[in-house]
């Protein structure tokens, strides 16, 4: 379990202040993925580098696998890191080694002898699905190659911990498939934890089991995604569905329904007209498919106003749909 209490870094910068996380709690379970998603500049690198002390905090505590880091000695902190994996946008490899030399530098720094080493790289090359690519150098190979061993590498020291620093940002849509793909897998097969952070709702939607969302240097919105995009007033789900501007007219009310897992398979609108006998206006609305499982939003017009519509809300929330009258 990774845990961040009351997390404040600061940079000072030529007599300005920048406060680039701003009292920041966040509790990572064992085993889950959990993205942060914020825009650039929103703080979360600075974040992500508080976890493993790459940049130290100003104030607040930092618990990874029951370990208070900022309480550690320097040997101690060093063993603790090794179990926290890190990977970057910009993959960071060794351009004069190969393919396996670049996954054989940590451990070599770890001091793991040269017999045990060839063996775990072949291991860790294997788990990546590089296993023909060792001798091959980062020139030669794609960007999606190039993250496939920044991961190998990032695994050396078998972590239960991966940081991952916008790993997909410089990938095309294809490769970053693969890649959320690959780290979807090896969090299932390992139980690694993953916490990454990104500015790509695709990232959220495809691998993420929680997510906060940061904006400067504050998270403003955190838990289980499914709960998110089901809870009224969601900033992630607004995100994730944008709905087009309405101008509401007199004597009607718009209405936002949000549906996931069984209820989305339910033809709710045409039920809601003929059970009431009225006409439903569709004004907008999407269905996505997130961590699986489809997930919809849809905003409708109906006749009448608040109190008309009251029993007919009561009827959609009974079904189990989020129902949130539009402001
Ligand atoms: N080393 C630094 N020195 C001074 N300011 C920094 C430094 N690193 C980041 N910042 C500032 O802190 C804020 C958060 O940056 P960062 O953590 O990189 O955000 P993000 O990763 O969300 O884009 C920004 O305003 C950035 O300019
Ligand atoms: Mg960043």
């Amino acid at each position: 379990m990774i845990q961040i209490e009351k997390l404040r870094k600061v940079y000072r910068d030529r007599g300005r202040a920048v406060t680039a996380v701003d009292d920041v709690d966040l509790t990572v379970a064992d085993g889950e993925v959990f993205g942060v998603l914020g825009r650039s500049g929103a703080g979360k690198s600075t974040l992500l580098r508080c976890v493993n002390l790459l940049e130290r905090p100003d104030s607040g505590r930092v618990t990874v696998a029951g370990q208070d880091l900022l309480a550690l000695s320097g040997g101690e902190l060093r063993r603790a890191r090794q179990r926290i994996g890190m990977i970057h946008q910009h993959f960071g490899l060794l351009s004069s080694r190969t393919v396996a030399g670049n996954v054989a530098f940590p451990l070599e720094v770890m001091g793991v002898p040269r017999a045990e080493r060839g063996e775990r790289v072949a291991e860790l090359l294997d788990l990546v699905g590089l296993a023909d690519h060792a001798g091959a150098h980062p020139a030669q190979i794609s960007g999606g190659q190039k993250q496939r061993v920044g991961i190998a590498r990032a695994l050396a020291g078998r972590p239960k911990v991966l940081l991952s620093d916008e790993a997909t940002s410089a990938l095309d849509p294809e490769t970053t498939a693969s890649i959320l793909a690959l780290l979807r897998d090896l969090n299932r097969r390992l139980g690694l934890t993953v916490l990454l952070i990104t500015h790509e709702m695709e990232v959220v939607k495809r691998i993420c089991d929680s997510v906060a969302i940061m904006r400067d240097g504050r998270i403003t919105e955190a838990g289980p995604v499914r709960d998110l995009l089901t809870a009224p007033g969601s900033e992630l789900a607004r995100d994730l569905f944008p709905l087009p501007a309405h101008a509401p007219r007199p004597g009607s009310t718009v209405v936002d329904v949000t549906f996931e897992g069984d209820s989305a398979d339910r033809p709710f609108v045409s039920a809601l007209a003929r059970e009431f006998g009225i006409d439903v206006n569709i004004l907008g609305g999407a269905v996505e498919e997130v961590g699986g499982a489809r997930v919809g939003r849809l905003r409708v017009e109906l006749p009448g106003g608040p109190e008309e519509n009251a029993a007919r809300l009561a009827h959609l929330r009974a079904q189990g749909l989020t129902v949130e009258v539009a402001p």
